[in-house]
């Protein structure tokens, strides 16, 4: 790959000045070409879109310096593959016992990695005496094995899988049948709620596999993500954990933007791909990740051949000596290749964009990205700073008549109809020049006309 010396800068303030003269109108989607310098390792490559690239790692592992080379010379976050699960972290009753995921974490900081924590509550991996347990005392036990391992790790996690493959597959839609599910119909929520509170800082996200595609599965985990979002149940982000057998279905790419519609980030948690079409399908999985701009990051589920549980299939990037795959090469490709960065509206089809507006003048614009149902929408807000810093920021938006704000985050608001005023958070009102957050609500009615105006400090 060449290396070319256009600076990312400079590519993203002509894309805002054509968005701020209006050349980019209604249902533009933005997408630089690809021409940024082009990285040389997966992490360096995800993190030029904004996003992370990580592996699934073994603390029995982290001895062997072909793994560790390759590690810390690629990824950039780590999900420990085992060791944070409830059998490893609470083998008796409220006896925690950390020492092999510790071991992971530290290596994680000792390499600038970032983790995610998997897996809080699950179905499989629990210990024995949970397995056994049923009705108020499992429920209590999650509970507390929710409360201490996420306080354990208070501060360090950048996401949580909180509830790991919760729903049942097939055609029903509904739920797996557990004994956590037998507790109440509830447990999600009461799981994502104690994980907020033991580690507010943390991302939390709700993890399933065969949910790659728009089926009757993931369908019922978007009409839950949407309930948990109109309820106020605290939830950041989905995981999909994408074991594929070669292509990803053709509507990937939609099923992760339905979802980011929803104001949740959305990640690819586990992925591994078998089959003779190996090299295009990973190349496939990246480039839908990339087009989608809260789509946030890839974590391929081991490293070498060798080290996947998904025994002869070879469904990883290195292989058994810790040499590339010729998917290795077509993903760092497509990493470098185009792709919405994090500081580019999102796309916006099937949901419309609005143009940008800012008739105040004063240093900001707000996008919105629509995604309107029967009786009701969800509205993402894109604040892009313009020239100069922001210190804080107001965003204006006047609702039609009728329509009425359920729920908002990452801001706060005044008034629920009519015109309604939002103001940054605290973690979210310092915008660098040139730079976007986002923030998000939920009301009944028509989002139609909804044409948001920024004012910034
Ligand atoms: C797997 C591990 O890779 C294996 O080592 C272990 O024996 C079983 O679990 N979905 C998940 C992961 O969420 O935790 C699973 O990991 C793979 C499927």
């Amino acid at each position: 790959m060449p290396h070319r010396p256009t600076p990312h800068r400079v590519r993203l303030r002509t894309v805002l000045a054509l968005a701020t003269a209006g050349v980019i109108g209604a249902g533009a989607a933005v997408f630089f070409n690809g021409s940024a310098s082009a990285g040389t390792t997966l992490g360096a490559s995800a993190a030029e879109k904004g996003r992370y690239f990580g592996a699934a790692v073994a603390a029995g592992k982290l001895s062997n310096s072909t793994y560790t080379g390759i590690l810390d010379r690629e990824f950039n976050m780590i999900t420990p593959e085992n060791e944070m699960k409830w059998d490893a972290t609470e083998p008796s009753q409220g006896q925690f016992r950390y020492t092999s995921a510790d071991q992971i974490v530290a290596h994680a900081q000792a390499h600038g990695q970032r983790m995610r924590g998997h897996a809080l509550t699950w179905h499989q991996q629990q210990p024995g005496w949970a397995q056994s347990m049923s009705g108020t005392a499992l429920r209590n036990a999650m509970i507390n094995h929710i409360t201490n391992v996420a306080g354990h790790y208070k501060g360090k996690i950048y996401a949580w899988d909180v509830v790991n493959e919760a729903f049942a597959d097939g055609g029903s839609g509904g739920r797996r049948d557990s004994n956590l599910q037998r507790t109440g119909n509830d447990w999600i929520e009461v799981a994502f709620r104690t994980a907020r509170a033991a580690d507010p800082g943390a991302k939390l996200c709700y993890n399933d596999y065969n949910t790659d595609g728009i089926n009757a599965k993931s369908t019922g985990i978007y009409n839950m993500v949407r309930d948990f979002k109109s309820r106020g149940v605290p939830i950041d982000c989905v995981g999909f954990q994408s074991h594929l057998g070669g292509l990803p279905p053709s509507d990937y790419q939609a099923n992760l933007q339905r979802f980011a519609d929803l104001g949740v980030d959305v990640q690819i948690t586990e992925l591994d791909i078998s089959g003779s079409n190996q090299a295009n399908a990973y190349a496939a999985v990246v480039k839908a990740c990339l087009a989608v701009s809260r789509c946030t990051g890839i974590t391929v589920w081991g490293i070498r051949d060798s080290d996947s549980w998904r025994t002869g299939e070879n469904p990883l990037l290195f292989d058994g000596n810790g040499n590339k795959k010729a998917a290795y090469t077509s993903t760092l490709n497509a990493l470098n290749g185009p792709g919405s960065t994090v500081s580019t509206p999102p796309v916006s089809s099937p949901p419309v964009s609005s143009s940008p507006s800012n008739p105040g003048g004063s240093g900001c614009t707000a996008v919105v990205t629509l995604n309107q149902w029967d009786g009701g929408f969800v509205a993402n807000i894109r604040v892009t700073a313009g020239s100069a810093a922001l210190n804080g920021w107001t965003v204006t938006v006047t609702l039609a008549s009728g329509a009425t704000i359920t729920n908002a985050w990452s801001a706060d608001r005044s008034g629920g109809s009519g015109t309604v005023r939002f103001t940054n958070v605290a973690y979210n009102g310092q915008v660098g020049a040139g730079q976007s957050t986002e923030f998000g609500f939920q009301a009944t009615g028509s989002g139609a006309g909804l044409s948001p105006t920024c004012a910034g400090r």
